[in-house]
């Protein structure tokens, strides 16, 4: 060949391996995709607060709202209809509802009790699961019992055993203690057996940090602590052994599935969870997680359904086979395309 020519083959390296091959078209591409997010995986939480007829945005969470129970229902069967088998409900309480050991949380009409027996009236094929931990009933904003500053642990069980048996009273499918106290995996096991609730489910928050991402969460529920911080219940995002402890720890006492929170800057503790046990792994995917690419989306910086489906899927691959996300049934809709 003329040393002026223009083609390029004469280039050719002698190369057997060409990865570029299975990434030639969309359908090969497809063809050897290694992980699939399906609408099946995804968990939708949601905030219900009192009253009628009405939805607030919250301000750091743009595109998610609080519903009075009347439209929450209405969102629970949109959610139903893109086919999301689950959703994860947390309560908004009232501030005169509040008091030091949350007794409002096992209140029988209580808003999550109702709210849980009206999801199953209207849509009872849903999977309905419920957050038991202290932080939304407490004048205090903490997932336990406060006395002189510090939180304690068994008396704070024992709230948390009331209210999860109160929730299955009303019918709920998962309760899902969100509070990292010692031992109300079992506890709370042991109560659900005993009362005949055999069947009643346990999403245990295994390895929940301690984490500057639940801020919008928190505006959410008005639910930030009133004083001092969670370390000394939530875990070290320094930490991923300890992660391990307390996911045996879970299943030891009885839980039905693990889970880990946060789920994007703690990729590397779902993936060693998931080689730890072969119970079904959570990811939560948390509100400061949703609020920051959200965020970016609005400005124009990041292209929010191809960010969306990345994250998502990078929760899959690591190991979740399940996800909350505040994005479901966005993602339902993208992936229904
Ligand atoms: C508290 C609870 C929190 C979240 C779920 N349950 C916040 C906290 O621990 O302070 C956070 C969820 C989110 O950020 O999306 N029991």
């Amino acid at each position: 060949m003329s040393p002026n020519s223009t083609s390029y083959t004469s280039a050719a390296l002698s190369l057997p391996n060409r990865p570029r091959r299975l990434r030639r078209t969309a359908a090969i591409r497809r063809m050897v995709s290694e992980t699939q997010l399906h609408v099946e995986d995804l968990i939708y939480p949601l905030f219900v607060m009192e009253g009628e007829n009405r939805k607030v945005e919250v301000p750091s969470m743009p595109d998610c709202f609080r519903y009075t129970l009347d439209l929450l229902l209405h969102e629970v069967k949109e959610a139903a209809a893109l086919g999301i088998p689950a959703i994860a409900l947390f309560p908004v309480i009232p501030e005169d509802f509040k008091d030091s050991t949350g007794t409002e949380s096992y209140n029988p009409d209580g808003l999550v009790q109702r709210t849980i027996r009206a999801i199953k009236e209207v849509v009872p094929d849903i999977v309905v699961i419920t957050d038991v931990a202290l932080d939304p009933y407490s004048s205090d904003g903490h997932d336990g019992i406060v006395e002189d500053g510090v939180i304690l642990n068994d008396e704070t069980v024992d709230v948390l055993v009331k209210m999860a048996l109160s929730q299955a009273d009303a019918g709920t499918d998962f309760v899902a203690p969100s509070d990292m106290m010692d031992g109300r995996i079992g506890a709370i096991r042991d109560a659900l057996d005993e009362a005949g609730y055999t069947d009643v489910g346990i999403l245990a928050y295994s390895a929940k940090y301690a984490s500057a991402y639940y801020g919008p969460f928190r505006d959410a529920l008005d639910s930030a602590p009133k004083f001092g911080d969670k370390k000394t219940y939530q875990m070290d995002p320094a930490n991923a052994r300890e992660a391990i402890l307390e996911v045996d720890l879970d299943i030891d006492e009885g839980a039905d599935i693990v889970m880990v929170k946060p789920a994007l800057a703690y990729l590397d503790v779902i993936y060693r969870i998931r080689e730890t046990t072969d119970l079904p792994v959570a990811a939560y995917n948390v509100s400061g997680e949703y609020a920051a690419l959200k965020a970016a989306a609005r400005n124009g910086w990041l292209d929010e359904p191809t960010v969306v489906l990345e994250t998502l899927t990078s929760m899959k691959r690591a190991g979740a086979d399940l996800i909350l996300t505040y994005f479901a049934k966005y993602a339902a809709q993208l992936l229904a395309r």
